[in-house]
């Protein structure tokens, strides 16, 4: 589709541009991820507080000639929202739409993936911690090792390219799924990027010393499978740095979000599932979209809302500072 340059983009105070908008569809989830949710006793939202799926894609039709372009649809799981294909469908269909992803555990994965597919999705993000059943259990605290994995082989099977793997790396956990990971980079042909654990769980069990270096899984990589190059070849938003082994064989990205925060570069906001715009993932304040949604507020009152949240945004998080305070909300009613 051609469509004509934004004739304002959302720019903030430090001239970062924001095309990349995020949005939670559930704060629910089939497993529990100890740095992401509580083990048990989650207080849900209420399905009237959800957005439903004509006022997201409203907000979206609102932001596009502002230049939103990109979307991540997450969670919560966002798999376990009803019908989500038809959201997919109606965003695919919103004019200045060019690239929809999808962040998902994988879990419903191989039930849904044509689905997906025939609504327009291309790409995919699988989070998975680990290639070990025990540790995946230890992380996610649930069932559903192998329907991840016959998720991720049915949506390969299907057609979806690319599809990146999120392994969230924590110190004393993960050191040994590196490598593992590494060989699976190589024969599933899936990139498999390393996430640095961040201070987003629900017990605030998170500690700097808990953080597993992005330097130093390359390091584990280069000395345990082979020379790794740096790929080069990435928009300077792109929160990863990816590499590939040099047989070419095999490609891995690294997230350095605590030692190298790119918050310089960010180009990203967040409605949550309730309707929340968050300008950054730590903000500490919110800005009630679905309040305007749900009166009868005009397309240029949304516009104007947003870009008074965005012009308030931070210059970056704080995780490396000792006045860092942790957002009220954890990760999985943040929307990943
Ligand atoms: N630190 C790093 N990554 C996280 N994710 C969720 N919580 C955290 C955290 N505390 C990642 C998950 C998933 C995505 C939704 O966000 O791995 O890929
Ligand atoms: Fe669920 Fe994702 Fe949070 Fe894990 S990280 S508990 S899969 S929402």
């Amino acid at each position: 589709m051609n469509v004509p340059a934004p004739i304002a983009p959302l720019v903030d105070q430090f001239g970062r541009v924001h095309n990349n908008l995020r949005i939670s569809v559930t704060d629910r989830c089939n497993i529990r991820c100890f740095y992401c949710m509580p083990a048990d006793k989650v207080q849900f939202l209420p399905r009237k507080d959800l957005l439903t799926f004509e006022e997201i894609s409203r907000f979206v039709a609102v932001m596009a000639p502002f230049g939103v372009n990109k979307l991540r649809l997450t969670g919560g799981e966002p798999l376990v929202r009803n019908d989500l294909p038809t959201l997919v469908a109606m965003l695919v269909a919103i004019p200045g739409i060019e690239d929809i992803s999808l962040t998902t555990n994988g879990i419903l994965l191989a039930e849904q993936a044509q689905a997906l597919y025939d609504a327009g999705l291309r790409r995919l993000n699988v989070s998975l911690d680990a290639l070990d059943p025990q540790k995946f259990h230890e992380i996610t605290r649930r069932e559903g090792y192998e329907q991840v994995l016959a998720g991720i082989e049915a949506a390969r099977n299907v057609g979806f390219d690319p599809i990146k793997i999120n392994a969230v790396s924590i110190r004393g956990m993960t050191e040994s799924e590196i490598v593992p990971f590494g060989h699976f980079a190589r024969e599933s042909g899936c990139e498999v990027r390393f996430i640095e654990y961040m201070p987003l769980d629900a017990d605030n069990r998170w500690e700097r010393d808990k953080v597993l270096f992005a330097s130093e899984i390359i390091d584990v990589l280069r000395r345990e499978i082979g020379p790794l190059n740096p790929m080069g070849t990435q928009s300077p938003h792109a929160p990863a740095t990816d590499y590939e082994f040099a047989d070419g064989r095999g490609k891995i990205g690294v997230i350095p979000s605590v030692s190298q925060p790119f918050c310089d570069q960010c180009n990203r906001f967040r409605l949550t599932a309730d309707g929340k715009l968050r300008n950054c993932l730590f903000s500490l304040d919110e800005t009630d979209i679905k309040q305007l949604l749900r009166s009868d507020a005009g397309d240029s009152v949304i516009e104007q809302t947003v870009r008074d949240s965005l012009a308030q945004k931070w210059v970056g998080h704080q995780i490396n500072s000792a006045d860092f305070v942790q957002p009220g909300r954890p990760m999985h009613s943040i929307g990943g």
